[in-house]
């Protein structure tokens, strides 16, 4: 067993996992954070996307172990019921789900990547004046081409990151 040391939504946690296990697991059945999904398991669905030091990642395809000292986000530190993140309140008001499973991961990429954009990377993204990122629907298809919605939610997703983004 290994100690490994998070910063988890603003907290930092100490738990002793097997080598083995994914940051996946450790989140869900080690740190009791279900918000995250498990969907394929193997990087396939994105349901299991949260943040690692501000940049999204597919927490099924990598190892606790390695990301000892990291700061990671879930979908429960972004909002609360009371107080939505905008990203989370897009989604209400643009009915950006349907059965809701891959929501959580949804969210997460799309905070994720209107941050990467902000941030110029990579490095065609465009921002506006106010720092914010500039895209079009086509360009937010895309860059969360990562996240699967069986239920095909799509045009609905697009249009709730594209009024979060603005
Ligand atoms: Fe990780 Fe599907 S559960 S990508």
């Amino acid at each position: 067993m290994h100690d490994v040391t998070l910063t988890i939504n603003g907290e930092r946690r100490t738990v002793a996992l097997d080598a083995r296990t994914t940051l996946l697991d450790a989140l869900r059945d080690h740190l009791g954070l279900t918000g995250t999904k498990k969907g394929c398991d193997h990087g396939q669905c994105g349901a299991c996307t949260i943040l690692v030091d501000g940049r999204r990642i597919n927490a099924c395809l990598t190892l606790a172990v390695m990301h000892d000292g990291d700061t990671v986000t879930t979908v429960e530190g972004l909002g609360t019921p009371d107080d939505l993140h905008p990203m989370q309140a897009a989604f209400v008001a643009h009915d950006g789900f349907q059965c809701g499973y891959c929501t959580p991961g949804q969210i997460m990429s799309a905070v994720g990547m209107v941050g990467e954009v902000a941030k110029g990377w990579p490095s065609h993204a465009s921002a506006s004046l106010n720092g914010k990122p500039e895209l079009t629907e086509a360009e937010i298809a895309e860059r969360m081409s990562g996240n699967l919605c069986r239920c095909s939610a799509y045009p609905n997703i697009v249009a709730a990151i594209s009024a979060a983004a603005k």
